[in-house]
């Protein structure tokens, strides 16, 4: 089989290609991806030799180069996106450009040459759980957006599915909640405390630290879109998660004694605006129609998580050190 993935240089991209790659190691993948902030070749440097695995700079947006690729696969799987929450809010048209009209252009491509196409989202489309309620996310929750990012992903959900019912394209989605691990670029929770704490700096915690997400080790999530896209219902929609809800306090503190460091190393921010208290995901149709359920459990990915960036500290130096050093400084108001 010969896939197109998007997105294949950003942090659950790479881990997918590799996922893929070492599964299936008869199967062809080219990745396209435009190296924004986010994407880069040092996640994909284990796969550089391997001649099924071609890499390609460009834009989804960019239809002609969209076009040729896409006439060269079986399957594409979507990735490339504008993922980060905090940079919608200062900067959302970059993520209605790539989210929204990105993901048309891949989907238009699609229809022309018929192609499968699996698309990868969030939970984030579902809006906001309260934080005492019992109820999941499940594949038939209403989308109820809050940010400019999700706000955006739930456009682009929205599409594939009129792209299957108008024009007959064979399409799957997957809502997936935060996933962590290796890769993940230190904006995000995972990577931008883990960092900060081994340079003996402080963690931002929004607010009071009280929001909950679901938390899906990354592998766990390649895993899934693997079962989906081999096994899945054509035309449907599953709902993946990690089964693992906690609190940012909850997180916070893990981190902080797996590291060896104390309360004084937190340091409380201004909160995100309209920041979501809870998310969760019920993952019982993905479970019961796929097998599919997560592997690894939250304190071994955290473990993971933890020496990858210990033993990768070059990795993350030169991005908090490069181009986008000024992210790291003077960006949070203190509460
Ligand atoms: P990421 O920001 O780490 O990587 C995104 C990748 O897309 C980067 O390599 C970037 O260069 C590439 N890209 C961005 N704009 C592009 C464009 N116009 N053309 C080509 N490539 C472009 O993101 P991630 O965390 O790996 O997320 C991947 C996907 O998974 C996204 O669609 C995201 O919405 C979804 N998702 C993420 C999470 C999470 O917790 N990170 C959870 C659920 C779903
Ligand atoms: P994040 O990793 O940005 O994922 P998302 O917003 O997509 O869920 O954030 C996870 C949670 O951690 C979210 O509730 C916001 C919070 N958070 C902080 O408290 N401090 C931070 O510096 C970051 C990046 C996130």
């Amino acid at each position: 089989m010969k896939l197109l993935v998007t997105g294949g240089a950003g942090f659950i991209g790479a881990n997918f290609v590799i996922y893929w790659l070492n599964k299936y190691p008869k199967d062809e993948i080219i990745n396209l991806d435009a190296l924004t902030y986010a994407g880069n070749l040092e996640n994909l440097k284990s796969v550089e030799e391997n001649k099924n695995h071609k890499f390609v700079k460009g834009d989804i947006l960019d239809s002609e180069l969209v076009d040729k690729l896409v006439k060269e696969v079986d399957l594409i799987v979507h990735f490339a996106a504008e993922s980060h929450v905090d940079r919608s809010i200062l900067e959302p048209a970059a993520f209605l450009k790539t989210n929204i009209l990105g993901t048309q252009v891949l989907l238009g491509a699609a229809v022309k040459y018929k192609k499968r196409f699996h698309h990868i989202s969030t939970d984030e489309v579902f809006g906001s759980l309260d934080l005492d309620e019992v109820i999941r996310f499940n594949e038939k929750t209403c989308y109820d957006p809050h940010s400019p990012y999700s706000a955006s992903k739930a456009s682009s959900d929205h599409l594939v599915r009129a792209y299957a019912d108008t024009y007959g394209l064979e399409i799957t989605i997957s809502n997936c909640s935060n996933n962590y691990g290796p890769f993940q670029f230190p904006e995000k929770l995972f990577p931008l405390f883990i960092t900060n704490l081994i340079e003996g700096k402080k963690v931002p915690v929004y607010g009071d630290g009280k929001n909950i997400r679901d938390w899906l080790y990354v592998e766990d999530h390649c895993e899934a879109i693997d079962v989906i896209v081999k096994k899945g219902k054509i035309g449907e929609t599953y709902c993946v998660g990690g089964e693992e809800e906690k609190n940012n306090m909850t997180i916070t503190k893990t981190i902080l004694k797996k590291m060896g460091k104390g309360d004084d190393s937190i340091e409380y921010v201004k909160d995100r605006p309209g920041h979501d208290l809870r998310y969760a995901i019920d993952i019982s149709r993905i479970k019961d129609e796929l097998g599919w359920e997560p592997k690894i459990s939250f304190e071994e990915g955290v473990d993971n998580t933890i020496a990858w960036y210990k033993e990768n500290e070059l990795w993350w130096k030169n991005i908090k050190s490069g181009e986008y050093k000024d992210y790291y400084e003077d960006q949070y108001e203190k509460r």
